[in-house]
């Protein structure tokens, strides 16, 4: 069902691409949806070339027959269409939830605009409930780890981080990092804590998204609803 809801908002981000445009392709499984909706239709003659955010992405993108760039070759892009791990009324969002939020971000923001594709269940009042990815460098991550934790204490955040993958076997992201997860249950002041977070030495990236997002379609049991920001 909720896989369903997943490839009809893909499908209904698919109808805005044209051709002649340069394109961000996300990553997870809404996002799958996407790229091989896109394959159909690039085999049947759409024009485009595409930046992936992920390795994964890239392979698949690869299979459907889409051709592929870089942000070297083509660093302005025209549209990023990507899913979300939660979406709030203003379109801010959390992404990482598979853990490529660094390509994601950088991908998104060299685009004009950016459509976000997601089944209704990622819509909330408020950000937080949803484990915050945070992109870490591993040389340093103890102390990393703490600075984190000072901040979310002194930003009245409670909560733990905890090692994505576990801590002896840690997920290892397509840019060599780490991924700490932050459980905080809600972010009242997303804003605030993103300035925060990129400037705790040793974070590379973290998954709040803001200002990125133009518009969402979301699939729920009554089809596919449209936000703006
Ligand atoms: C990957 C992401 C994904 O877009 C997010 O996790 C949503 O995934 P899915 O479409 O599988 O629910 O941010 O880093």
């Amino acid at each position: 069902m909720s896989d369903d809801m997943k490839r009809l908002a893909a499908e209904r981000a698919v109808a805005d691409v044209t051709s002649g445009m340069r394109l961000g392709i996300g990553t997870g499984s809404t996002a799958e949806h996407f790229v091989r909706a896109l394959g159909v239709r690039v085999r049947g003659g759409l024009d485009v070339i595409g930046v992936p955010t992920s390795e994964r992405t890239r392979a698949l993108a690869q299979e459907e027959g889409i051709p592929l760039t870089t942000l070297e070759e083509t660093p302005a892009l025209d549209l990023t269409v990507d899913g979300a791990d939660e979406i709030d009324n203003a379109l801010r969002l959390i992404k990482g939830g598979g853990g490529a939020h660094l390509r994601e971000k950088i991908v998104a923001a060299a685009s004009t605009r950016m459509i976000v594709i997601a089944d209704g269940s990622k819509c909330v009042q408020t950000l937080g409930k949803f484990p915050l990815p945070i992109e870490v460098v591993p040389f340093g991550l103890g102390a990393t780890r703490n600075a984190l934790e000072k901040l979310f204490v002194s930003l009245g955040l409670g909560g733990e981080l905890t090692m994505r993958g576990g801590e002896q076997h840690p997920f290892v992201t397509d840019g060599g990092h780490y991924i700490l997860d932050a459980h905080l249950t809600a972010i009242p002041d997303a804003e605030t804590l993103a300035r925060a977070l990129v400037a705790v030495p040793g974070v590379v990236e973290h998954g709040l998204f803001i200002g990125l997002a133009d518009k969402a379609y979301v699939a729920g049991t009554d089809g596919v609803f449209e936000m703006t920001a």
